[in-house]
């Protein structure tokens, strides 16, 4: 289902729930580009944050009304978040974040890792969908194959993972989408090919979720993982997985802790208000798509509206900074899968002097490998570093003006 931008909450009534949207520097009202590095928060989510710290506050499964209250708003959760990505609400865990998920994950699944077996992982990928593979490799002795960047295109190289795959890979982790460059990749059918080879496949959802509805049943993937934070929630780290796979992890767990699945997955007490938070940030979302229907359906409403909002903001910026003289952007162009998410550089200026400029003007975007790192080496920025500027749900077409207005500034005055 597609939804026009103009069936949607407008930006306005969006941008009325944030207070962070209040905040002025040196009279400039600030413009958060920063949203892929953690984007801003609405009240709606702060508000059942506290709901839950003053009035429900309770460690689980115990037998007075709180503890009632906090199983059944965790419950709650993993329904809401099961909507959000298309699964139940038995196949949704939650943790500190998505790296501290993953490492809990990639060392259960190293127990059954043996010497010589191989684990695909992409160039593409940020570090947190890297490092844990790399850990397990060292470990167990297994083999680390990169499915490589095509620079020219800024996708994983056509038909590559095919070559790639053999009767000894055991896992196969790919982004969905790249913080860095905004590439969305085709994970429906990179997963497909993993798990005719027998893999298991994992993947970071992170920079996708924010952007686009996650099928995760379509995708077929055992594991799935996103961070509420990206997509106006707290910090707290989710991870789907698929029910056989998760009971067929050996995961490590204290011995009175519950051993079924989703909360197999939990280690020690979670940030209960964190996630409660994260399901407020759900709510929030599908409220931009109206009232009418199932939650997954206003999710879908939305998700297509704010798409097509994204690439129009998305195309303004791309055409502007096109022009300009100094300036090299990144990534596949407006009109083809990505996220609405920008990386590029100014000639002469390391991308922290741009940042520094811009962030008097009240333009906020950020700078450096942003944990793509094989990206940003790949590139030969790993120095000077790249700028990042992304769109979220409250950017308007004047904030974008007065981003490349700033850099044109830079480009025409300097530093
Ligand atoms: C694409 C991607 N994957 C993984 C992560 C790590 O997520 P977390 O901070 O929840 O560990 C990030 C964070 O920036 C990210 O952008």
């Amino acid at each position: 289902m597609t939804a026009p931008a103009s069936e949607i909450l407008s930006v306005e009534a969006i941008r009325a729930q944030f207070p962070a949207l209040d905040r002025v520097d040196d009279g400039y009202p600030v413009a958060y580009f920063d949203g892929p590095g953690g984007t801003q928060v609405p009240r709606r989510v702060g508000d059942a944050m506290l709901d839950y710290l003053y009035h429900h506050n309770a460690n689980t499964h115990w037998a007075y009304p709180t503890s009632v209250e906090t199983d059944a708003l965790l419950w709650q959760a993993r329904a809401t978040l099961g909507d959000f990505l298309g699964c139940g609400a038995g196949e949704i865990a939650f943790g500190a974040n998505m790296t501290t998920l993953l490492f809990h994950i990639a060392r259960a699944i190293g127990r059954g890792i043996q010497p010589g077996d191989e684990i695909i992982i992409t160039e593409l990928d940020h570090h947190a969908n890297v490092a844990p593979w790399q850990a397990l490799a060292k470990e167990r002795g297994a083999v680390l194959r990169w499915l490589p960047l095509d620079l020219t295109t800024y996708r994983h190289e056509e038909g590559a993972l095919e070559s790639l795959l053999s009767p000894r890979t055991k896992v196969v982790a790919i982004g969905a989408a790249s913080n860095i460059l905004g590439t969305i990749s085709d994970v429906k059918a990179l997963c497909a090919q993993a798990r005719a080879a027998g893999a298991i496949t994992v993947v970071d959802a992170v920079h996708y979720a924010p952007h686009q509805l996650v099928e995760v049943k379509a995708i077929d993937c055992d594991f799935l993982l996103c961070s509420a934070y990206k997509f106006y929630g707290p910090h707290v780290g989710i991870v789907y997985g698929r029910t056989e796979a998760v009971a067929a992890l050996d995961l490590p767990r204290l011995e009175p802790a519950p051993d079924w699945v989703p909360e197999s997955l939990e280690t020690g007490t979670q940030n209960h208000e964190g996630i409660v938070g994260a399901a407020a940030a759900v709510e929030f979302l599908a409220a931009i798509g109206g009232t009418a229907g199932t939650r997954r359906m206003r999710l879908e409403r939305a998700m297509h509206g704010l798409h097509a909002r994204g690439e129009q903001l998305f195309t303004q910026l791309w055409d502007r900074l096109a022009i300009m003289p100094r300036v090299k952007m990144f990534g596949p162009p407006p009109g083809t899968p990505r996220t609405p998410t920008l990386s590029f550089a100014v000639d002469g200026y390391a991308s922290e002097v741009v940042a520094k400029f811009l962030a008097p003007r009240g333009v906020y975007v950020s700078n450096g490998d942003f944990y793509a790192t094989t990206v940003a080496r790949n590139l030969g920025y790993a120095e000077a570093g790249l700028v990042r500027a992304g769109c979220a749900c409250y950017t308007t077409s004047d904030e974008v003006t007065r981003l490349v207005d700033g850099v044109q500034d830079l480009v025409r005055g300097g530093a």
